[in-house]
């Protein structure tokens, strides 16, 4: 009797051991990419615990920082590559489909873009070289080696109406166009993107909508939308956030969620979206966690995550991708925004860089 108790034990911790080594990638990866965002401190620098957890969870990665134009591109005509090469080499050595962000956006754009030397805005055929010459300098290296890219990122308001970009203000709407026909010219294996904030948002949703049926019409390819999901505890409106990815999918493309956070902490104001423009004084009362999340706080955000991938579950033959927008809670940019110096629990991995207990519970929502 003794030693069929022993075997059973033996058997069933080995099984659980084995369960734990189960990634989300095995699991959820049955039905979409699962990536996660990385900073160059990881793509670099050799943290093995970081390594380690991208090899269990992840068959993707983002460049967090390090394709963007302000970063790749210091002026007109010199290109900084190494901090993007690192990364490919880093997509290579653990197998992860290489996501390049982004190619057109008004923030973190090369600050050469937009004016002459002398200060001068430039002209609008002037800007379309540019951003064309941009497009294909960074899609030219990397082809082959990025299976798709955000082309362009941000381009309207919540309400749905143009941002007043320098982009939108110097070429007009049409700079969109410009930009997907550039990229489906410089790398027709590429898949290619439309990337953005509050995509729950009815007056985005339909600005987005028009955009891909504009797009499809003018026989250019866009693959899917990215609907960033910087979520908080009491937005977006999930059923709004559900209809946004039938509406999307009804349209021909594939949904990603390409930016996935949940901010835990309050806010100054009732706010949402991710401009990174929005930034508010450090008061203690915005930081109530900086010791550690209270139980009852956890179990609201387990909840809120389920919450999320409850819907993806759902929706999961519309979806291409869900990537994280960090890999652990140190690493987030949560901590930082809207207000510097907070400590936020907006990832899946603690600052330890420890799995979190939701991790098992949206794992076995996909076994
Ligand atoms: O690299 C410099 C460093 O040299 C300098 O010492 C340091 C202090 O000023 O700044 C460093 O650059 C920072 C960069 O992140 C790299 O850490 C920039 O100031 C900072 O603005 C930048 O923030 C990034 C932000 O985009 C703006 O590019 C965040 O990490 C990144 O998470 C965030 O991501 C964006 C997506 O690309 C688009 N969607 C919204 C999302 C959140 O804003």
């Amino acid at each position: 009797m003794k030693k069929s108790i022993l075997m059973l034990s033996v058997a069933w911790s080995s099984l659980t051991a084995s369960a734990q080594q189960v990634g989300l990638k095995d699991v959820l990866g049955k039905y979409f990419t699962v990536g996660v965002a990385l900073s160059t401190r990881v793509t670099s620098d050799g943290d093995a615990a970081a390594d380690a957890l991208v090899d269990r969870h992840f068959n993707s990665v983002v460049a967090e920082n390090c394709f963007k134009g302000e970063e790749v591109t210091p002026q007109e005509g010199v290109y900084r590559f190494n901090a993007a090469d690192s990364v490919v080499a880093y997509a290579q050595k653990h197998h992860l489909q290489l996501i390049g962000h982004c190619l057109v956006w008004h923030s973190q754009a090369p600050k050469w873009m937009f004016t002459h030397a002398d200060g001068t805005t430039v002209s609008r055929d002037e800007l379309i070289r540019r951003m064309q010459s941009h497009i294909r300098t960074m899609m030219g290296r990397y082809k082959g080696k990025v299976f798709g890219w955000d082309v362009v990122n941000e381009a309207f308001e919540d309400n749905g109406e143009y941002r007043r970009s320098p982009y939108y203000n110097i070429i007009g709407p049409e700079f969109i166009e410009i930009a997907f026909r550039t990229a489906q010219e410089a790398d027709p294996g590429a898949e290619l993107y439309y990337n953005d904030y509050s995509m729950s948002k009815p007056g985005k949703r339909e600005a987005v909508c028009k955009l891909i049926r504009q797009l499809k019409k003018e026989g250019i390819r866009i693959d899917a939308v990215g609907m960033q999901s910087h979520n908080g505890m009491d937005f977006p409106n999930l059923a709004d956030y559900e209809a946004s990815i039938d509406s999307f999918a009804a349209q021909g493309v594939k949904v990603c969620f390409t930016e996935l956070d949940i901010n835990v902490l309050p806010s100054p104001q009732q706010f949402s979206g991710a401009g990174i423009e929005q930034t508010f004084e450090f008061q203690q009362k915005y930081n109530p966690y900086s010791k550690g999340l209270p139980a009852k706080v956890q179990q609201q955000v387990d909840d809120r995550w389920m919450a999320f991938f409850e819907i993806y579950r759902r929706h999961a033959s519309q979806i291409s991708r869900v990537t994280l927008w960090g890999l652990t809670d140190k690493d987030s940019w949560l901590n930082d925004w809207p207000i510097k110096g907070r400590t936020n629990y907006g990832l899946l991995f603690d600052r330890n860089g420890q799995a979190k207990p939701v991790i098992n519970k949206i794992i076995d929502l996909f076994n």
